[in-house]
């Protein structure tokens, strides 16, 4: 069969520009290894997919080139996506942090996506099971051969996404095509991952279960985080771990503040600065601003801290401010993420320098497109992800 464009992946990236280009009267198939579409999209957002954000914007996203969202998030906004959530009269809300969920379910936005593709004449032709794809080019565009068949078009956009989640379908095929056509490759990372704890640190994972607000940060990188960090059995999650997992690098440590909303000129343990200092009076000052188990937990940790290294000896003033300082940046030492399997989103992937920044095309393979995850381009927790997803889909598709 022949198309003007074939998009290989049926997921948020691949979904959309086949709609929007088809709506450009281009003649589109998606070709789609597994037996159905946007299968992470349905377990988006705890099922309700977080499909935008509010505030984003080029600080919201890592790259080896931080300019190169840019023209992308500005050529398509969340207001854009937000008007298309409008027209098929999608319930919607909005969580905190402008993140933007579905009502009821996250089904409402790939039957969106579905809809658009079928609303052109002729309609996106989506293909599953079409695995085992190999891919030739020449001067008069690209051969498609797969279980599926034979297929060519003129032009061809890899969305086939990072490597998080192999169980729901991900696959380094988007880099190893890159490859075959010599773009170079950022190493492709786990990130939005929860971090496991290791050595003496497992003591902490005792606390699986608990949670608490605080401010996530690495010693050498100034974005921060104020969320809930959630201790696991395998270490720590929860949103400000997910944020900041993105930044830490093996062998670095990340920094947590457990009273992020008290004001740098105040004191979590001042009670014990004006009254009694002993240990019952740590405990009840730690109660006050922490979950029981979580204030408990380091009471002990800093009367070990007496008897083990002997820093902070005693009740002095300067023992206790030492105290105040390590509960305003504690150190944790992962001994690593929990990989793939795990991750949200993959970081690292095609090297920008080596696409079009307006287009998504490769500079050095005309036709050729890349949009999505499988694009050295990654958001924040939040939704997105999800925008770069639509972005870089309709950046793809006006240019296909
Ligand atoms: P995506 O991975 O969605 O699609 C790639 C498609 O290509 C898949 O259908 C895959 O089967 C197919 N494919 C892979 N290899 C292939 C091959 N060899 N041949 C043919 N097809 C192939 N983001 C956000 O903004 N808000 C949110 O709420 C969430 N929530 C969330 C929860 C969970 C659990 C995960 C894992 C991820 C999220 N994300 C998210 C991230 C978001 O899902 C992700 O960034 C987008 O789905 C990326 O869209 P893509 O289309 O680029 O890849």
């Amino acid at each position: 069969m022949k198309y003007d464009t074939i998009i290989l992946g049926a997921g948020a990236a691949g979904l959309f520009c086949a709609a929007t280009a088809a709506q450009r009267n281009r003649r589109v198939a998606v070709l789609e290894h597994g037996p159905l579409p946007g299968r992470k999209i349905l377990i988006s957002g705890g099922g309700r997919c977080n499909f935008t954000n509010l505030n984003t914007s080029p600080d919201r996203f890592l790259s080896q080139n931080p300019h190169f969202a840019k023209s992308a998030l500005a050529l398509y906004t969340p207001h854009h996506f937000l008007e298309l959530v409008h027209r098929y009269n999608i319930p919607w809300h909005e969580k905190t942090l402008g993140q933007l969920f579905c009502d009821h379910s996250a089904h409402a936005i790939l039957d969106m996506l579905l809809a658009e593709c079928s609303r052109s004449a002729p309609p996106v032709d989506l293909i599953y099971d079409a695995h085992s794809i190999r891919v030739e080019h020449d001067s008069s565009g690209f051969r498609i051969e797969c279980a599926k068949g034979h297929f060519t078009s003129e032009t061809l956009v890899i969305a086939t996404g990072g490597l998080s989640i192999p169980t729901l379908g991900a696959t380094s095929f988007g880099y190893d095509l890159a490859r075959q056509f010599g773009l170079n490759i950022i190493p492709p990372r786990p990130v939005l991952v929860p971090l496991t704890l290791g050595g003496n640190e497992t003591s902490w994972t005792g606390l699986s279960g608990v949670s608490t607000t605080v401010r996530a940060s690495t010693p050498g990188c100034k974005t921060t985080f104020i969320e809930k960090a959630l201790f696991t059995h395998r270490g720590l999650s929860g949103p400000a771990i997910l944020q900041i997992s993105s930044y830490w690098k093996p062998g670095e440590s990340i920094l947590l503040d457990f009273a992020p909303d008290l004001p740098k000129n105040k004191r979590l343990l001042d009670q014990l600065f004006t009254g009694r200092r002993d240990q019952p009076a740590l405990q009840k000052a730690l109660r006050d601003y922490l979950p029981t188990r979580l204030a408990d937990h380091i009471a002990n940790q800093f009367s070990d801290a007496i008897s083990i290294k002997g820093q902070i000896k005693g009740w002095t003033n300067p023992a206790l401010e030492a105290r105040e300082r390590s509960l305003r940046k504690w150190a944790f030492h992962p001994s690593g993420t929990e990989g793939f399997q795990k991750a949200e989103v993959t970081a690292g992937g095609i090297d920008t320098a080596a696409l079009n920044s307006r287009t998504m095309e490769a500079k050095s393979v005309h036709g050729l497109f890349f949009i999505g995850e499988v694009v050295d381009v990654t958001g924040h927790l939040g939704g997105y992800n999800f925008q770069w997803a639509w972005a870089s889909a309709v950046a793809a598709a006006r240019s296909v």
